[in-house]
């Protein structure tokens, strides 16, 4: 471990990395280093205080919210409203994008998409919790931003992150030239470097899904658990089989053990349970970076067409050899038709509904 280098100096030292920018990047990255602080005293105290439970109202994707996921998306759209370098908060917990006032953000260059609080079913029982971010070069060039700056595939992030709750709390960052990760020492109140380039294993000997939805599960993901549990020495198996349910502390235990995090399609959800923008893509750039793979089983998933903010997907992440090996079964039991390809394609472009 390096010496106390903290999220702020080793950001600026990074800079020269972007010979052009001008350090709009880098004070974004500050301001969601300092909302995930505040997002931090506050889930650590959480037992303590009349913050958890619901609000008693539901989301866009129909879920409960909690206290906790309206606390944090406020801190976050508060602190990219005053920082002045986002234009457009896309986040989970707004059916539509946030514009941000256009005085403050005139000349604010980027859109942020946003999972404020990933896994928060877990909050209530003190178990790990997560944020997840992206961040996209603003398209347009004047005017108000739009829908279209938002709706930009994975390939185009200019940067993604998340920090984990757990038990430390880690602010984990790539801007498409590696991965590092900060520990908050609660001492100083700061993030300091902690983990310089992560890489992910290329093979593992986890596996990470629902396996309660086992009999709605596609057949190449049902035949590739099977692999998992049989016996074999040469690969280690049979794997062992974590989940937390809060994908942030699934997929962030797999990038330093080694293993596979599966949300695949279900019989109930066709087009998988977690989001494109703010949890599959962002997660997707930060492991590639780490050398990791992240497809929905077929396809890359930072190259799929987005098409609406809250869409869906299967997604399989994590050591590559083990997506690979995932994919394998996908394409042998579980192969789309021509016709159904055809389908998932016009889902996704929205021509035709798909359940969202
Ligand atoms: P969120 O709390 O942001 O809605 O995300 C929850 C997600 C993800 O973190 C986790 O991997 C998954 O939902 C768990 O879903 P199941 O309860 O269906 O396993
Ligand atoms: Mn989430
Ligand atoms: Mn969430």
């Amino acid at each position: 471990m390096q010496g106390l280098l903290t999220l702020g100096q080793f950001i600026i030292e990074k800079q020269s990395d972007f010979p052009y920018a001008k350090g709009e990047l880098s004070r974004l990255l500050r301001d969601i280093g300092i909302a995930a602080k505040i997002v931090n005293r506050e889930v650590n105290k959480a037992g303590l205080m009349d913050i958890l439970g619901d609000v008693g109202t539901v989301n866009i994707q129909g879920e409960n919210q909690k206290k906790l996921d309206v606390f944090a998306n406020e801190q976050f759209i508060s602190a990219l409203t005053s920082g002045g370098e986002c234009c457009i908060v896309a986040s989970e917990e707004n059916d539509d994008f946030v514009p941000i006032d256009a005085e403050v953000s005139k000349n604010a260059k980027y859109i942020v998409a946003i999972d404020p609080l990933d896994g928060s079913s877990n909050i209530d029982v003190n178990v790990a919790v997560g944020t997840i971010f992206s961040i996209y070069r603003r398209k347009s060039t004047d005017g108000k931003a739009t829908l279209e700056d938002v709706l930009q595939n994975g390939t185009e992030q200019v940067a993604a992150g998340y920090v984990i709750y757990g038990s430390s709390t880690m602010l984990v960052y790539t801007t498409g030239k590696g991965v590092n990760g900060f520990t908050l020492d609660p001492s100083i109140g700061e993030f300091c470097l902690s983990h310089p380039n992560m890489t992910i294993p290329k093979d593992g000997t986890i596996y990470s899904l629902n396996e309660g939805n086992y009999v709605h599960f596609p057949d190449g993901v049902k035949k590739y658990l099977k692999y998992c549990q049989v016996e074999d020495q040469q690969t280690s198996r049979p794997y062992t089989s974590r989940y937390i349910g809060s994908m942030v502390a699934d997929v962030h235990r797999n990038m330093i053990k080694g293993g596979i995090f599966i949300y695949p399609t279900t019989s109930g959800a066709p087009n998988g349970k977690l989001r494109l923008v703010y949890e599959c893509n962002p997660m997707a750039f930060i492991i590639e970076q780490a050398g990791g793979r992240a497809t929905d089983g077929y396809n890359r998933i930072c190259e799929k067409e987005v098409s609406s903010l809250h869409q869906r997907s299967a997604i399989f992440i994590g050591s590559e050899n083990m997506v690979l090996k995932a994919e394998e079964f996908m394409r042998q039991y579980s192969a789309l038709t021509p016709d159904e390809k055809a389908e998932k394609k016009l889902e996704q472009m929205g021509v035709i509904g798909g359940i969202d």
